[in-house]
């Protein structure tokens, strides 16, 4: 069948979608909410992508720090190749240094995609019960990034509001909110997102590696070498003696990036200002914006659907 003639299987009234979300249109696709505008692109790469072994797959949930992994496996895995001070990182955004999937194949095209250098890094939002099969099936390195989901929130939250035009006034959290514990969230219900991934880095955790936004914020170093280490090109003894850890750290640390010109005036390919890709980049902003009774909704939340299964924020 082709692509273009597929559709939702289901649609909630958008009016009561709207209401929350206002600039994110959801559909629902085989259990989880796909923004109607990367729908195509979904449909098209989960049916003609085809994965090489030594491809890596960056999956995140939306705002659980997709730029900065991008940014780190990218400086790690071309390290031999590019020096700091004339890194396609000093000009580029990192989400134009490692695509989306969803974005290649956007409305429905198919990229030729067989001529990138290998490793090949691609990065998608997908569910990993949607990720497209010869992934899996290829046996290639995934890369999966998590984040507390008061936090996932408030980012979403706030990262959304930006769609809004100037005059509109933010949209009240307890909408978005709502909808969010219901599941409704870009690639949502991300307790079914986060469980996909981790389920599969128990089965398989020398193919899927599964890290959390905290843990990599509190000790980057580590985290660094656990993910050269899992793309097979552990740090060398010289390469440590350098500080070569520490300077990709620091290379691709919040502060870094922000400073550079390239995400302070850019804009992605769909015209999104790189600067909302960065808004505060620390843990526990969400304490600063959601209210008790939220947050605890929240928590008991994660535990009902998460602690079964040894995951917990
Ligand atoms: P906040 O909104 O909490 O600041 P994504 O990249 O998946 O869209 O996630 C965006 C979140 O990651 C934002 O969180 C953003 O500030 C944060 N972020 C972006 N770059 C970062 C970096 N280099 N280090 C830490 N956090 C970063």
């Amino acid at each position: 069948m082709a692509t273009s003639n597929i559709v939702p299987e289901q649609e909630k009234p958008l009016s009561i979608v709207e209401k929350g979300w206002k600039t994110f249109h959801p559909t629902q696709y085989q259990g989880f909410w796909i923004h109607l505008e990367f729908f195509p692109g979904v449909l098209a790469c989960r049916e003609h992508f085809k994965a090489c072994k030594d491809d890596i797959i960056l999956n995140t949930t939306p705002k659980s720090g997709t730029t900065w992994l991008k940014a780190l496996t990218f400086t790690i895995t071309n390290r031999a190749r590019h020096d700091f001070h004339n890194h396609p990182l000093l000009a580029t955004n990192p989400h134009a240094l490692v695509p989306f999937l969803e974005d290649l194949y956007s409305d429905g095209k198919i990229p030729n995609l067989t001529n990138l250098p290998s490793p090949r890094l691609f990065s998608s939002h997908l569910p990993y019960q949607l990720l497209p099969t010869s992934i899996i099936e290829s046996n290639c390195r995934i890369i999966y990034l998590c984040r507390n989901p008061k936090d996932t929130f408030v980012s979403m939250w706030c990262f959304l509001n930006n769609f809004l035009p100037e005059d509109e006034p933010p949209v009240p959290m307890e909408e978005a909110f709502e909808l969010f514990h219901g599941g409704i969230s870009i690639f949502g219900p991300f307790w079914e997102h986060f469980l996909g991934y981790w389920k599969a880095s128990l089965e398989r955790p020398e193919r899927v590696l599964f890290m959390k936004y905290e843990e990599l914020k509190e000790d980057p170093t580590f985290h660094l070498r656990r993910l050269a280490e899992f793309l097979g090109c552990p740090f060398s003894i010289e390469e440590e003696s350098e500080g070569l850890v520490e300077k990709i750290e620091r290379f691709c640390s919040f502060e870094s990036l922000t400073s550079l010109e390239v995400n302070k005036s850019g804009k992605t390919n769909r015209g999104y200002p790189n600067k909302n890709f960065f808004r505060r980049g620390i843990v526990g902003d969400w304490k600063n914006h959601l209210p008790a009774e939220m947050s605890e909704k929240l928590d008991q939340l994660s535990q009902q659907k998460l602690e079964a299964f040894g995951l917990t924020f």
